[in-house]
């Protein structure tokens, strides 16, 4: 870790802060889980608010404790003013971002109705899609010898999953939809957004909008011929006696291109890349791979926190530590010092996959917004680390390119050697 800052020097608002290697990051949240756990900022530097009305800073609950206690109370910190540390305009709030932006009631209904087209049986087809997808991409990739695993693999998965979740076929559509929700949460970054003051917010309306279209587009077909995919699914789902509207379904789409693609594709990318920096632990897994793997998937996403933060807004004023919330105002959920937290991991900088009640925060911390997704993303690295692992292991990913963003812990690339597999 690189040497710990000054606690008066750390800005947490400031783009700046985000393009700092992760090891910066890391001795700041340290200085904060130590010295000030929970702490004032002032408003997050914004590319999609102009300066007139993102005038609200926000508070940030660094230690676990917190995280759950605040996650697990949502009458006191709600999720309906929004979930992320920088404001969007409402409009786009309610276009992208679905039930994980509500509270109860609306939020219970709708996630009530979601959960109904999880069945048992319709798991076990995901499943088998998952373990489809992720065979058929390493059989692509091991002759090769060398690529960008971010390209090879952690793209393609999820928008392969993506597609087979909705009934996309090959085509067009299916590359703008999956090329759309790639890009959505990447507004921070300059180099995908392009340069100008309006490009971030310009970008993410484009991608909504590209989301939007075809979701309406497949409500329609799969209402006129049903097919064996979730939007089929989702169309015949209901909750007390309530299904979706198409509006609702749409926002969901987007949440789910974001929820389901996103963090499954870093968390793969961040897989691979730690195993390199970390040789003694990858020895560990080729080891024993069928023993390991559930506890090196655990600890990758605690390693990785590949969602650094969620946000909260208080409803009432509340102390937290010594800290006076007011009705009102933002706290901020940072599952990355979480994750940390040296009150609740042993050696929490050590990259262990023998850790013992590896209970992390990747997923959140509890309560009713609780990832929909856990059990599904445990399960696609868990496949990932199988297939890479059982026949390239020694394959090394050394030098990854990092997203500059406070929401995502993102990797754009990841170039990989390894022995090719013979064909
Ligand atoms: C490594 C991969 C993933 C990570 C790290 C992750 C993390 C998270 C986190 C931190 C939350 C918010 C928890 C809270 O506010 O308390 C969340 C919510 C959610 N996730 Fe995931 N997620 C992942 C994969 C997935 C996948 C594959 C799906 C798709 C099925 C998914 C669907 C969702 C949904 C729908 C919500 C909103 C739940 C609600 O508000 O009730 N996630 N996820």
């Amino acid at each position: 870790m690189s040497a710990a800052p000054a606690l008066q020097t750390i800005d947490l608002a400031a783009k700046a802060f985000w393009a700092q290697p992760q090891s910066e990051r890391d001795a700041a949240f340290t200085v904060l889980r130590r010295e000030n756990p929970v702490s004032w900022s002032r408003p997050a530097e914004s590319d999609l608010l102009p300066p007139e009305l993102n005038t609200k800073g926000f508070w940030s609950l660094t230690k676990v404790d917190d995280i759950r206690a605040a996650s697990r109370n949502p009458r006191v910190f709600s999720s309906a003013e929004g979930i992320t540390m920088e404001d969007f305009d409402p409009l786009m709030k309610e276009a992208a971002q679905s039930f994980i932006a509500m509270d109860a009631p609306r939020h219970t209904q709708l996630r009530g109705i979601t959960l109904q087209a999880f069945t048992p049986a319709n798991m076990r087809r995901i499943h088998g899609w998952v373990h489809e997808h992720v065979k058929a991409l390493v059989d692509e990739m091991a002759p090769k010898g060398q690529a960008d695993f971010v390209q090879d693999i952690s793209v393609k998965l999820p928008g392969r999953i993506f597609s087979s979740f909705f009934g996309l076929e090959d085509g067009d559509r299916r590359d703008r939809t999956i090329q759309a929700a790639q890009d959505l949460l990447a507004w921070t970054d300059p180099e995908v957004a392009g340069e100008g003051e309006d490009a971030a917010l310009a970008l993410f309306a484009e991608c909504v909008m590209t989301l939007h279209q075809t979701a309406s587009e497949l409500a329609e077909e799969r209402r006129v011929k049903p097919g064996d995919d979730l939007m089929s699914w989702m169309l015949a789902a209901e909750w007390e006696g309530k299904k979706m509207t198409d509006d609702e379904i749409c926002a969901f789409f987007v949440l789910l291109a974001v929820a389901a693609n996103d963090t499954t594709r870093h968390s793969t990318a961040h897989a691979i890349h730690t195993f390199t920096r970390f040789p003694d632990q990858k020895a560990l897994l080729l080891e024993d791979l069928d023993g390991r793997v559930e506890g090196a998937v655990e600890e990758v996403l605690r390693w990785s926190s590949p969602l650094l933060h969620m946000r909260r807004t208080a409803t009432e004023d509340v102390v937290v530590r010594d800290a006076e919330i007011k009705a009102g105002d933002k706290v901020v959920l940072w599952y990355c010092s979480g994750n940390r937290d040296e009150d609740h991991f042993d050696d929490p900088f050590r990259f262990d996959i023998l850790r013992d009640r590896n209970q992390h925060v990747a997923f959140g911390g509890g309560g009713p917004h609780f990832c929909l997704g856990a059990a599904l993303a445990r399960q696609m690295l868990k496949y990932v680390l199988y297939e890479v692992y059982g026949r390239i292991p020694d394959i090394e990913a050394p030098e990854p390119d990092f997203l500059v963003a406070n929401f995502i812990n993102g990797v754009k690339s990841l170039p990989a050697t390894w022995t090719p597999e013979a064909r």
